[in-house]
């Protein structure tokens, strides 16, 4: 199994701060936000990881992670040119995974407590497809929702009007190779963003997109008010 972070994107929802740093590498807690994302894949065994980052603090990234040897996982890099999206993000990793491997993405702002070692060994278990992690959350409008028909996810809306669910799926997605070819299917969204959720909508629709719960806390980092939850979650610890 590969890993993939996803660092790219504006991060405009933390502007000034984004200014002047990429927004995975603010503190969290007692280290930068992308340190918790390489620990999460190392502690599941995932040792071979590509980061993909943006062009802003593009260099910093490596100042601070190198080939990964400190963090103990070999690490490659990956620049996206522009914000154009979860899934355009996600396709740049296609060289990186061979067609008869998975992989487990993370968006380098989503920050929990679970050892993701459970989800992933439940994952290879799975015959086919894709399978995402979910949280049950207060605010669910900010997020992709799923639509659950038991052990399945009948559909996922993006930050829906009126949520058909208390749900959120988080950034934490494990994907066959097949994900890359569904990519290239997709069209931009009204945003002009290439949608994840779009990605896992076609999983979906052919049965194929698993789930679990995540146990423990969740949150993302993309805003002041879950930037400062996440570092007071993780002050008391490493990680
Ligand atoms: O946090 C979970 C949510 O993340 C999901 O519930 C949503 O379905 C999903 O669309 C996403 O929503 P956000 O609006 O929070 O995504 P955002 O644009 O903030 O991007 C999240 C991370 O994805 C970001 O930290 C880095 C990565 N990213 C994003 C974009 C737009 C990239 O690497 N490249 C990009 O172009």
């Amino acid at each position: 199994m590969k890993g993939i972070i996803l660092a790219g994107g504006t991060g405009s929802r933390l502007y000034p701060l984004t200014k002047i740093i990429n927004k995975h590498l603010l503190p969290v807690g007692r280290v930068p936000m992308i340190i918790h994302s390489v620990e999460k894949l190392r502690k599941a065994g995932i040792k071979d990881i590509l980061l993909v980052i943006g062009t802003h603090s593009a260099g910093m990234y490596t100042q601070l992670l190198g080939s990964g040897e400190e963090w103990g996982v070999q690490l490659s890099y990956k620049i996206q040119e522009e914000a154009g999206g979860i899934a355009q993000a996600l396709s740049s990793a296609k060289a990186f995974v061979k067609p008869d491997e998975r992989c487990v993405v993370l968006l380098g702002d989503n920050l929990f407590e679970d050892d993701l070692s459970g989800y992933a060994a439940d994952y290879e278990l799975q015959e086919r497809g894709a399978r995402v992690l979910l949280k049950q959350v207060p605010d669910p409008r900010r997020y992709g929702v799923p639509v659950l028909d038991g052990d399945r996810i009948v559909s996922i809306v993006e930050k829906p009007e009126q949520p058909p669910s208390s749900y959120c799926v988080t950034g934490i997605y494990m994907y066959d190779y097949s994900v890359f070819d569904i990519i290239d299917g997709i069209e931009p969204s009204a945003r002009g963003e290439l949608e994840i959720t779009d990605v896992n909508n076609v999983y979906a629709s052919r049965g194929e997109l698993g789930y679990a719960m995540l146990s423990g806390w969740w949150t993302d980092a993309g805003t002041f008010d879950s930037l400062q939850e996440a570092g007071n979650r993780l002050m008391g610890g490493s990680n």
